[in-house]
């Protein structure tokens, strides 16, 4: 398993504080078979430039490196980033940000409202070479009340990306994207060792009992090309519907 949305790096963002808990996530990972991680810390425009981000990311790397036994985890890791939407993407050169080695670029958005630009820059990136995935896609109202909208974004090379922890709260509208065809990976998006843990393998346990085997193979399979900066499958997608005011 890889995972590709976890804040696991030190000291960085509201992740992992020190490294210690960086190492007790990590081992954690491991455990649940977890081989290759994607760091991912957030990155905010209004709070600090790219460069130093990247510089400011690469310290808290050297510092988790530093530690002798994450060697001996014996795990694989990528520099990524989970950057908060803004329409400055459309003017930034977005290499520093992509997953490492890849033109894919994790990007969130606001929960309270759809932000202006969304459409405009999601396909300016797409545009330019680039393939987004959107994080935690069942999060966003917006998408909820009209899943044609991300539906749209998925059809057009969007990667849509769910929580872990969504699937096993049975979050509603996760489950949906995930009978639609419209979710492509599955995340820890791992913030600590409490409320926010590591939690793929019983996630991956859960879709496994839910949907089967093949489903299970499809979201891993995927984390595997995005982590090499292959194109994923495309995925067999079932166009939402209203009836009777709802969405099926
Ligand atoms: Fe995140």
């Amino acid at each position: 398993m890889i995972d590709l949305h976890c804040h696991i790096l030190p000291s960085i963002d509201d992740g992992a504080k020190n490294t210690d808990i960086s190492l007790a996530m990590l081992r954690e990972q491991r455990e649940q078979g977890v081989q290759a991680i994607m760091f991912t810390p957030h990155f905010n425009f209004s709070r600090i430039d790219v460069e130093g981000f990247v510089e400011v990311r690469q310290k808290s790397y050297e510092k988790l490196m530093a530690v002798s036994e994450v060697a001996e985890l014996g795990m694989k890791f990528k520099l990524g980033c989970e950057v908060y939407f803004s329409t400055k993407l459309n003017e930034t050169d977005l290499d520093p940000l992509c997953f490492e080695g890849t033109n894919y670029i994790l990007i969130e958005f606001p929960t309270d409202q759809r932000p202006y630009g969304l459409r405009h820059t999601i396909v300016d990136i797409l545009n330019r070479g680039y393939q987004p995935i959107l994080a935690h896609v069942e999060r966003y109202p917006y998408f909820t009340e009209d899943p044609t909208q991300l539906f749209d974004f998925v059809e057009q090379g969007c990667v849509a990306q769910i929580n872990a922890g969504a699937i096993l709260e049975g979050d509603k509208a996760a489950l949906r994207y995930i009978k639609w065809g419209m979710a492509q990976l599955i995340c820890t998006d791992a913030h600590n060792m409490k409320n926010r843990a590591p939690n793929l393998e019983e996630a991956f346990r859960y879709v496994k009992k839910k949907y089967g085997e093949d489903y299970v193979d499809w979201f891993e399979k995927n984390a595997i090309d995005v982590y090499k900066g292959k194109y994923v499958d495309e995925p067999e997608l079932k166009k939402p519907k209203k009836i009777l005011g709802f969405w099926l």
